[in-house]
């Protein structure tokens, strides 16, 4: 198991670099070009988090394990110093199928299993997202909502999250939406809820490794506008706290 206290430079909690499972890296080299980026950009340790989404991405845990163990093996991570250091979760679609299997050990939590990565579709939040939420939360498994700045009902009314927030849940942010990656209304909601304190932490989300131009991007514009403090606190306390099950906010 990787230590994270031993980690010293950002810490990426969303990204898809394994080979062959979902819209992000199509081969091995791909993702070693991708995580050799994210290094360069600053990130010390990189989480993938490939999509479980029935349906779309049918990717079971034994599945992704299999596949994160391939990519590791043909990129040599872990072995080679001009990558990250890596562990392995997904980014789970939050409907009733990957629910389930959140409530019965089924899933992939964050290495140490304190947190899990979760996302919504754009439009709406779904029925009774906030009881669903909060059974992860009695389960020890902290929720951590994907770029809550691309939903719909966030651009409405940032509030739309505080009910999520009051079970427990906490915020990650793209940072690449902070330089109109996803738009206008997303970038204006990302900083809403930057002035407002909303997010834990903040992330890549990084499908190929020219992504990261814009990642860089973002944490440059981060950390002008809201100050290095905060964006230090962002990639790299905030992250590890969310691993260690430590959030003091
Ligand atoms: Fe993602």
């Amino acid at each position: 198991m990787v230590g994270f206290a031993s980690v010293r430079g950002f810490i990426d909690l969303h990204s898809h670099w394994v080979a062959g499972v979902d819209d992000g890296a199509r081969t091995a080299e791909d993702g070693r070009a991708m995580l050799r980026a994210l290094k360069a950009a600053g990130f010390d340790h990189v989480v993938a988090t490939p999509h479980m989404r029935p349906g779309m991405f049918d990717n079971t845990a034994p599945a992704l394990r299999s596949a994160f163990a391939r990519t590791v093996d043909a990129i040599g991570a872990g072995a080679d110093p001009e990558l990250p250091g890596v562990s392995l979760s997904s980014e789970h679609f939050f409907d009733d199928v990957v629910f389930s299997r959140l409530m019965s050990d089924e899933a992939l939590p964050y290495q140490g299993g304190k947190a899990v990565l979760v996302e919504l579709g754009y439009r709406a939040f779904p029925a009774r997202l906030q009881h669903r939420l909060h059974d992860l939360v009695r389960r020890g498994l902290r929720p951590v909502l994907a770029h809550p700045e691309r939903y719909e009902p966030v651009w409405e009314d940032i509030e739309a999250l505080d009910p999520l927030l009051d079970v427990g849940a906490v915020m990650l942010l793209d940072v690449a939406a902070l330089v109109g990656k996803y738009g206008r209304s997303a970038r204006k909601a990302a900083e809403a809820l930057l002035e407002a304190g909303y997010y834990q932490a903040a992330c890549s989300d990084a499908h190929k490794a020219k992504d990261v131009d814009e990642v860089a991007k973002g944490i440059e514009a981060l950390q002008k506008r809201f100050g290095e403090e905060e964006a230090s606190f962002l990639l790299t306390e905030g992250p590890r706290q969310i691993l260690e099950g430590k959030i003091t906010g």
